[in-house]
């Protein structure tokens, strides 16, 4: 249990540690070229340390000291049949990339995870892997964990994705790799690109054409330095506390901006709020930024369509932020919350509605209407890092304290949240 009570204000800086989804793939790609990847200002959370551990099962010597590793990749031939489960944790993205990597290998593999990996729809990556060739199965019909892959020959396809979903999207590529001819995804709107953008860092020859993303298979990926920006998705947490805390600012260093990434900053403006961006930088094809934030009135918005892939994990603490807007706030098309780490719909609207806010949940997204002052109760993270993170911001802001249950779900993303939050009340 963690107790979270109001905060006068937030002052400081911040350097914000590194992106998840970068982090992941730099050990995942690093693992499969050829050549040693050194990876600087890689996220030490649970998540990207259990796709390194699910590496070294399969026989690649990775090193990793806090945020430096070293990934000794051998290429992709020399990945070793694994004789027990690859255990993924709470990650979906290890789960969902690794599946479309392991479909492609020549031996058998058993993915498996937390009680919430296995209620997470994997059936969206097997359809298009099984389509290429491979031979998947798991539980309800190969839909949910544990998944087992006998890996073979895949043939390129041309997919057209239902769901806007960069782990979608990067496990049909990295089956591509490995198949015959071209493989081409299409999205309704576009997802993250960072596998694109760091396949071409390993000189992958990657085609982007609009919404459409293809690779010609039998590419070798060759070994690069990769340093990770900071990551917008633990950013917005303090970028929504430094808005509604009262007489705040606090800056934000070394954060990435790229644009499938930074959703927030656009509501963030379009809201009202205070929000400057400087030292404008590019790392890896990634954009990076520092970004300092204040106080301010705010109004509700409508938040839909191609926006959503661009913050659809900042939507709980949107949605935080818009209890202290003027107004309403409507959030649409984002029917993906029901399937991340807890179904975030039900999750926001409980616990945010409970510390007295007016949230109605929708079939796709949430109606929030503002301005509501909160109060203080007992509430939890339900294991879902982002929800944790959403509410101990929320205590900054209630009268009374916040006692949040199962707060180590944190450490998924953001190990050192609370230090840093305890920092910026400290004013340092
Ligand atoms: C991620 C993609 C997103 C996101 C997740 C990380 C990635 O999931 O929610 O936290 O690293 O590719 P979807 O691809 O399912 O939208």
């Amino acid at each position: 249990m963690e107790t979270i009570t109001k905060a006068q204000s937030l002052q400081g800086s911040v350097i914000i540690p590194g992106d998840k989804s970068i982090s992941h793939r730099a050990v995942m790609f690093g693992a499969i070229a050829k050549g040693t990847t050194r990876i600087t200002n890689f996220l030490p959370g649970a998540d990207c340390l259990s796709t390194i551990s699910c590496f070294k099962q399969m026989g690649v010597h990775i090193e990793q000291d806090g945020a430096s590793v070293v990934v000794k990749g051998k290429g992709m031939d020399a990945l070793q049949e694994p004789t027990e489960l690859l255990n993924v944790g709470n990650s979906g993205t290890t789960f969902r990339l690794m599946m479309g990597l392991l479909a492609g290998r020549p031996f058998h593999s058993v993915l498996a995870g937390d009680e919430s990996i296995a209620k997470r729809p994997m059936n969206r990556v097997s359809i298009p892997l099984l389509q290429m060739g491979a031979t998947i199965d798991g539980r309800n019909n190969g839909t949910f964990a544990p998944i087992s892959i006998r890996g073979g020959n895949l043939n390129g396809i041309s997919y057209d994705s239902p769901v806007a979903s960069a782990q979608v999207k990067s496990a049909i590529l990295l089956a591509g790799l490995q198949a015959t001819g071209n493989t081409t995804v299409t999205e309704t709107h576009r997802s993250r690109n960072h596998t694109e953008n760091m396949f071409e860092s390993f000189g992958v020859n990657v085609i982007r054409d609009g919404l459409s993303v293809s690779v010609t298979g039998g590419q070798e990926l060759k070994a690069t330095n990769v340093e990770v920006p900071g990551d917008i998705s633990s950013a917005a947490f303090f970028l929504v506390a430094g808005a509604i805390v009262p007489d705040s600012t606090i800056t934000l260093l070394n954060v990435g901006i790229n644009h499938t990434r930074s959703g927030i900053v656009d509501v963030l403006e379009q809201m009202g709020a205070d929000l400057t961006i400087q030292n404008k930088r590019i790392v890896n094809q990634e954009e990076v930024a520092d970004l300092t934030i204040k106080t301010s009135e705010l109004t509700g918005i409508t938040i839909e369509g191609e926006m959503i892939p661009r913050l659809i994990d900042e939507l709980p603490v949107i949605a935080l932020l818009a209890t202290q807007a003027q107004g309403t706030t409507v959030i649409k098309n984002a029917e993906e919350l029901k399937v991340k780490e807890t179904n975030r719909i039900d999750a926001v609207v409980h616990a945010l509605n409970k510390l007295g806010a007016s949230i109605e949940g929708t079939g796709d997204g949430m109606i929030i209407k503002g301005h509501t002052p909160l109060h203080g109760g007992e509430v939890s993270s339900l294991g879902d890092h982002r929800i944790g993170m959403m509410l101990a911001v929320a205590g900054c802001i209630t009268d009374g304290k916040v006692n949040l249950k199962l707060p180590e779900a944190i450490r998924v993303s953001y190990p050192d949240f609370f230090d840093h939050l305890k920092q910026l009340r400290a004013g340092s």
